[in-house]
């Protein structure tokens, strides 16, 4: 019998990179992406796949409970594994609900699809929940985030994360429902959406706008590879132990006024400007609320246990995405016209 594995979120960043490496690497799964495009969901992220025969692309969103009941029982499916979020913490900021309605609520809709559909029958069934190191709060200068430190979110996005996970492994403990999370750190490479740093910053300094650096730019986060945490997540699905959780991290923790520094020199070589060019836009503005001050992640666990190390160095990674971005001038347009510049006003014009 084909596996069926229902992907939710695929049309996002990290999810297309997941749904890309599923489809191709196992052509005897059935995989389906379920996605509401969101302003962060974007079809064409996965243009190069859509024709291959084990994909399905399904709309639907997951906070609609019976809509997600139905397709549960239509498409019977063997396996979840949800990206599906809202993922922007400076949006959770602004409008918290959408935040717990998708993350919480949504989450749990998919949880109660899956047992009701289950039915207690679990053999060959797992519950695949991607989440945040941001769930654990924020550290000093020192330490590391491993899967026993306490939970303690501080934003919006970072609560909403937790309380699902909590659900999922409520649902694991109460239920038997077979499940597996993992907590990942700052992603980057090709298809993030140009409201995260990285890819902001590109196309400002693209754009010659101002790189809008919050608070003193020293706040530290561990920045992963795309295609490292898709292989991470392969990895957790197939081999990872029922009700464990796995840190995943890029073992390179940057402050943002550094990693905005390298960026911009990097930039300087690939768009043949004088060096020194692109660091000039660097604007220190008014400090997100609550702003965590580091993440580190100790990603030694899946390490040990299950052989995952990060393929790229962040040279390398850094070097393919700002290749990625200036190669795909179309799909950025395509993004920041219409509701984007909204976005950017609101966000930003009222911070320096
Ligand atoms: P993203 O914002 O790029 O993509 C989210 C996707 O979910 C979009 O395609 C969107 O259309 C879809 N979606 C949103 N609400 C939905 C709904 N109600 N119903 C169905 N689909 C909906 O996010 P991302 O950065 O790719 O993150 C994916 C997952 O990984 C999230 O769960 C996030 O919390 C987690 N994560 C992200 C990072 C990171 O650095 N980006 C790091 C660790 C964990
Ligand atoms: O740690 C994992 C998390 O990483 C994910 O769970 C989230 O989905 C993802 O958005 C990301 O959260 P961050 O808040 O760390 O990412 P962001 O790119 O928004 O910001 C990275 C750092 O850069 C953070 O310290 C805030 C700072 N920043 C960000 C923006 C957008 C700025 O200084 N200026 C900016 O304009």
């Amino acid at each position: 019998m084909q596996k069926k594995l229902l992907i939710t979120g695929g049309a996002g960043f990290i999810g297309s990179h997941v749904v890309r490496l599923f489809v191709q690497k196992y052509p005897d799964y059935q995989v389906y992406n379920l996605d509401a495009l969101t302003y962060a969901g974007n079809l064409e992220n996965l243009k190069d796949i859509e024709e291959y025969p084990n994909y399905t692309f399904i709309k639907a969103d997951i906070t609609d409970a019976e809509a997600i009941n139905n397709l549960f029982v239509q498409h019977q499916f063997d396996g979840v594994i949800h990206l599906a979020a809202e993922s922007h913490v400076d949006r959770s900021i602004t409008n918290p609900n959408a935040f717990i309605q998708t993350n919480v609520m949504g989450t749990a809709n998919l949880l109660n699809a899956a047992r009701e559909t289950w039915k207690g029958n679990y053999d060959g069934k797992r519950f695949y929940h991607v989440s945040t190191d941001e769930v654990y709060g924020s550290l000093g200068a020192e330490g590391f985030f491993l899967e026993t430190t306490p939970y303690d979110p501080q934003s919006p996005y970072s609560a909403s994360k937790a309380s699902s996970d909590h659900l999922v492994r409520a649902y694991g403990n109460t239920y038997g429902l077979p499940f597996v999370i993992t907590n990942c750190s700052n992603n980057y490479g090709p298809n993030q959406f140009p409201e995260k740093l990285i890819p902001l910053f590109i196309n400002n300094i693209c754009t010659n706008k101002p790189l809008p650096v919050y608070g003193d730019g020293k706040y530290t986060r561990d920045w992963l590879f795309v295609v490292d945490h898709a292989a991470a997540i392969d990895l957790v699905y197939h081999k990872g132990k029922n009700a464990e959780t796995y840190n995943i991290g890029g073992f390179n923790e940057w402050q943002n006024i550094e990693l905005v520094k390298l960026l911009c020199t990097k930039m300087d070589e690939k768009l043949g400007r004088e060096p020194g060019t692109s660091a000039q836009l660097i604007t220190y503005i008014k400090d997100r609320p609550g702003h965590d001050r580091r993440y580190a992640i100790d990603a030694s666990k899946i390490n040990k246990e299950l052989g995952w190390y990060p393929s790229v160095t962040f040279e390398e990674g850094l070097s393919k995405t700002i290749d990625w971005y200036l190669e795909n001038q179309e799909w950025l347009n395509d993004i920041t016209s219409g509701a984007y510049q909204n976005y950017y006003e609101t966000q930003y014009s009222t911070q320096s």
